[in-house]
């Protein structure tokens, strides 16, 4: 515990100047910088290489501090009380006089929010007088990371420091919806969508077709571990990594397995590691056997695919 908010003040301090470091959410590591400080969000662009037109997720400590600069309305209200904090992101209406930096949404008038469940993280936000924008700490279009090492694999020295939250319980993004106007589901995540449905009481729309791209994080090109991918195969290829759902009894050659609990959030934490693991490995190509598209399945299901179009 002492350690932690040894750590935290550092975070702190470096945030203070207007860095950008990792944090770890339930979800995946974060690369965080102050929503409010134009310089700060633009070093996430950079070290993101990120389009300048996808904006950014804004972290906030609790409601009062996101009233400041969004406007709430009922749908939000009965999901935040059932679901936050937790694997849930919320497209907002900005309000004019919002402190947000407009690199953080591109000049749009929308915000997405987020409220993390991770302690450490929590306890950090609840120490700064600024929401933290902090998309997935990773390059764009490779996977996520979802522990320290991961992010370091990934910014190397570039970045200034991470904050340790150990490995991220959830292991997958958040599911994104949009409230303003008819709840709309933006991208499929870490909370299962028949959840939000059952609490809304109303029918969502799902708008993650790519083709008609209102986030732009619906791009095929995201999520890939950088070798190709196909999925549902019974019979992978002779040098193939193969994926399979659960730990098989024999240890096959290529072969490995995504979950020893035989369920889809147990998969769904230990995808992203699993790709890394295959790349750092040298394998030039992934097969994956057919996961199921119930619960979680249908999140691994989706990132799948777009892994598989790279
Ligand atoms: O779990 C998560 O959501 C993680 C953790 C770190 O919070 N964050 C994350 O951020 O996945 P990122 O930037 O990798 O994905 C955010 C997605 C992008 O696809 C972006 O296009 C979309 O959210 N987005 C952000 N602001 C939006 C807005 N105003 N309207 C629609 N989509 C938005
Ligand atoms: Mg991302």
């Amino acid at each position: 515990m002492k350690s932690n908010q040894s750590n935290i003040k550092k975070a702190k301090n470096y945030l203070n100047k207007n860095y950008c470091i990792g944090v770890p959410t339930e979800t995946v590591y974060g690369l965080a910088a102050n929503a409010y400080i134009d310089s700060a969000v633009k070093k996430i662009f950079i070290l993101k290489k990120r389009p300048k037109n996808n904006p950014l997720i804004v972290h906030y400590h609790n409601i009062d501090s996101l009233k400041e600069d969004c406007l709430i309305n009922d749908n939000f209200i009965k999901l935040y009380k059932k679901f936050s904090p937790g694997p849930i992101t919320y497209v907002l209406k900005l309000k004019k006089n919002s402190k947000i930096s407009r690199y953080v949404t591109n000049n749009k008038k929308t915000l997405a929010v987020r409220f993390s469940k991770h302690t450490i993280f929590k306890n950090l936000l609840k120490q700064l007088n600024y929401p933290l924008a902090a998309p997935s700490a990773n390059i764009t279009t490779s996977v996520s990371a979802v522990k320290i090492k991961d992010v370091k694999e990934e910014f190397g020295n570039k970045i200034k420091y991470v904050l340790d939250g150990g490995v991220c319980t959830i292991g997958i993004e958040s599911t994104i919806i949009n409230l303003v106007g008819k709840p709309t589901i933006l991208r499929l995540g870490g909370l299962d969508i028949a959840k939000i449905q059952k609490a809304l009481r109303v029918k969502i729309n799902l708008n993650i077709n790519p083709k008609k791209k209102i986030s732009p994080g619906q791009s095929h090109l995201h999520y890939s571990p950088g070798i190709p991918l196909r999925m549902n195969i019974a019979k992978p290829k002779k040098d193939e990594a193969f994926i399979v759902f659960k730990k098989q009894k024999t240890k096959l050659r290529n072969c490995f397995y995504l979950t020893t609990k035989n369920n889809l959030n147990d998969a769904a934490k230990n995808l992203y590691s699993c790709l890394r693991i295959i790349k750092n490995k040298g394998y030039k190509s992934i097969a994956i056997e057919k996961i199921s598209n119930k619960g979680l399945g249908k999140t691994i299901n989706d990132r799948l695919k777009r892994a598989s179009e790279y």
